[in-house]
């Protein structure tokens, strides 16, 4: 039939997603920053991550989500490490679900950069980053990596904030690491008891698994450094863990920057750095730990870098295409998808419509085109002429063309 792939239905274990848009996860910086509601979703994420999938959005991931108190972003970001995070997130999950939606939630920590305030803060300061305080709700002391010492820039380059707006970070134990994949296995099965349908794992963005694969953030020489099976140990060991204790209906995304973008400077030249030839390495190791998308995004490790998370959409998806038909060519299977920049319905049918050398990707995930326009999905059925599914409440003939 003459449906496009974007509006097929896409079966992933035991869950079945309506089409192929899913909005990406997008920070609200909107939890209270200290007492009993900290880091728990408020009644802003029904009305924002509800309209989505009120609108026709197959699957919301929740935002980067924190597994430990020291692991959030920001001092306002959602945490899923006690009773009251966890009832926030059912009550999101409970309305997504009665509006015929999915939700997923990505499990995170932000290593070398958490205790930030929100980045409107920054803006008002002119940096990229804002560092919170104890006083902010912040804690400076407990911010770690795989690597302490001065940010990202490892040479010791000094300019006014060598850190780019975050704090110094310490070194990792070996305890502490063995903490944090209890901590993401532990989240997990809150995320299962509060009713989602997916989990993700956030490796990209330069957040603390990120930092952890790449050799310009991961300087160890112990087991969790040097060499790329090393690098790739923790998140590694995350996945194993959180496989373990969700159901094997649910399916399992990883979100990776599949670049550092950091080869052409003198920095990557010197140290190494995280490249698309080992996101495919880690990609073909993935689906016998029980993986099932791969979302491909880049950049987020290094100021120095030639692209930022929101300007490389379209390398984003080339090399999802690219991990696509490595897989595909190894015989195993993971279903890929992609993020960044797309906000043009023909641009989103050609990601995953299978013309000559194949899709770029299973499915795509869009987050600006959706914050200026819940109803993006929708546009895009009406545009490329598919009858997609209007809520019931409001699909009455007299409203239901978008254009006059
Ligand atoms: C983001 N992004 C993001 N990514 C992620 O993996 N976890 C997160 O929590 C966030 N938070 C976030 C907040 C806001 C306000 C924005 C705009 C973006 C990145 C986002 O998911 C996406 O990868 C980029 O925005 C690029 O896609 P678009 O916006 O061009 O469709």
């Amino acid at each position: 039939e003459n449906t496009p792939t974007l509006f097929r239905p896409l079966k992933i274990r035991g869950v079945t997603l309506r089409n192929r848009i899913c909005v990406s996860p997008m920070c609200h910086y909107s939890c209270a920053p200290s007492g009993p509601q900290t880091g728990v979703m408020t009644p802003l994420y029904l009305t924002t991550i509800g309209h989505y999938a009120f609108k026709g959005a197959a699957l919301t991931m929740v935002e980067a989500t924190g597994v430990c108190p020291t692991g959030r972003i920001s001092v306002n970001c959602p945490g899923l490490y006690n009773d009251a995070q966890q009832h926030g997130l059912k009550a999101v999950a409970d309305f997504v679900h009665a509006q015929g939606g999915l939700i997923g939630v990505q499990l995170s920590h932000a290593g070398r950069k958490s205790s930030t305030q929100a980045p409107w803060v920054a803006i008002r300061q002119q940096k990229s980053s804002a560092r919170a305080t104890l006083d902010h709700g912040g804690w400076p002391q407990d911010v770690v990596g795989p690597t302490g010492g001065q940010g990202f820039s490892w040479d010791g380059k000094s300019d006014e904030d060598p850190t780019g707006g975050y704090w110094t970070p310490r070194e990792m134990s070996a305890a502490e690491i063995g903490g944090l994949i209890k901590d993401f296995a532990m989240a997990a099965k809150r995320a299962v008891e509060a009713g989602v349908d997916v989990i993700e794992i956030h490796a990209s963005h330069g957040y603390l698994l990120h930092q952890f694969i790449s050799p310009i953030t991961n300087r160890r020489g112990d087991d969790f450094g040097g060499s790329f099976e090393n690098r790739i140990s923790v998140v590694v060991g995350i996945i194993k863990a959180v496989r373990a204790v969700i159901p094997n209906t649910m399916p399992l995304f990883v979100r990776i920057s599949a670049t550092d973008w950091m080869e052409e400077t003198e920095i990557g030249k010197r140290l190494g750095s995280w490249k698309l030839d080992d996101t495919i390495r880690l990609a073909l190791l993935l689906p016998d730990l029980g993986v099932d998308v791969l979302d491909v995004s880049s950049a987020g490790n290094c100021n120095e870098a030639s692209y930022t998370v929101f300007n490389a959409g379209k390398q984003q998806a080339e090399m999802a295409g690219i991990v696509r038909r490595a897989l595909a060519e190894s015989g195993k299977r993971l279903l890929i998808g992609t993020v960044g920049e797309i906000t043009r319905a023909k641009q989103a049918y050609d990601i995953v419509q299978d013309v000559s050398g194949g899709p770029q990707a299973d499915l795509i995930s869009v987050g600006r085109a959706f914050l200026r326009d819940p109803s993006w999905v929708m546009k895009v059925a009406e545009e490329l002429g598919v009858d997609a599914a209007w809520p019931t409440q409001i699909a009455r003939p007299q409203i239901v063309k978008l254009s006059p």
